[in-house]
């Protein structure tokens, strides 16, 4: 299963504007198909967890209030090369970077606010999906 995986996050804001399922459309039309998926909203706590890796980053507090800041729509893909496809797929982390087409060009509101979660490798997206998929084995 390893490099057939990955993990997504349908954001904060692009959940509240109703885009879940115009992103999802996206994902399913380039080829992923989605093995599992959950709608939840992340406490300041868990949300904290989830990104510790940018904990000194300057813009963690940011980070953590607007994804804690409402529901978000966890899915995990799966299609080959899943992570470097996926990545593609979304675009640059800033939209104003993004290749037209991509799913921050064409959803995401600001590099804060940016419509969508990748996982960047297959490692991370092991952890990521079983961060909110205990029962992982079942799917
Ligand atoms: P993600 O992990 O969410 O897929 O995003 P990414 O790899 O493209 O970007 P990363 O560097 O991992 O940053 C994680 C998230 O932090 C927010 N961010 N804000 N205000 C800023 O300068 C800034 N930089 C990053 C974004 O929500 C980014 O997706
Ligand atoms: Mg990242």
């Amino acid at each position: 299963m390893l490099g057939n995986r990955t993990f997504t996050m349908v954001k904060p804001e692009a959940v509240a504007n109703s885009n879940t399922g115009a992103i999802l459309a996206k994902i399913e039309e380039a080829g992923f198909r989605i093995v599992a998926m959950k709608k939840l909203h992340l406490s300041e706590e868990r949300a904290g967890k989830f990104y510790a890796v940018h904990s000194e980053r300057p813009f963690f507090g940011e980070l953590v209030e607007y994804m804690s800041s409402g529901p978000i729509v966890a899915v995990i893909l799966e299609k080959e090369d899943a992570v470097a496809d996926f990545r593609t797929l979304i675009g640059a982390t800033d939209p104003s970077q993004a290749e037209e087409g991509t799913i921050r060009k064409l959803f995401a509101e600001s590099k804060a606010k940016n419509a969508v979660h990748g996982s960047d490798s297959d490692e991370n997206a092991a952890i990521e999906s079983s961060f909110f998929f205990a029962d992982l084995e079942q799917f």
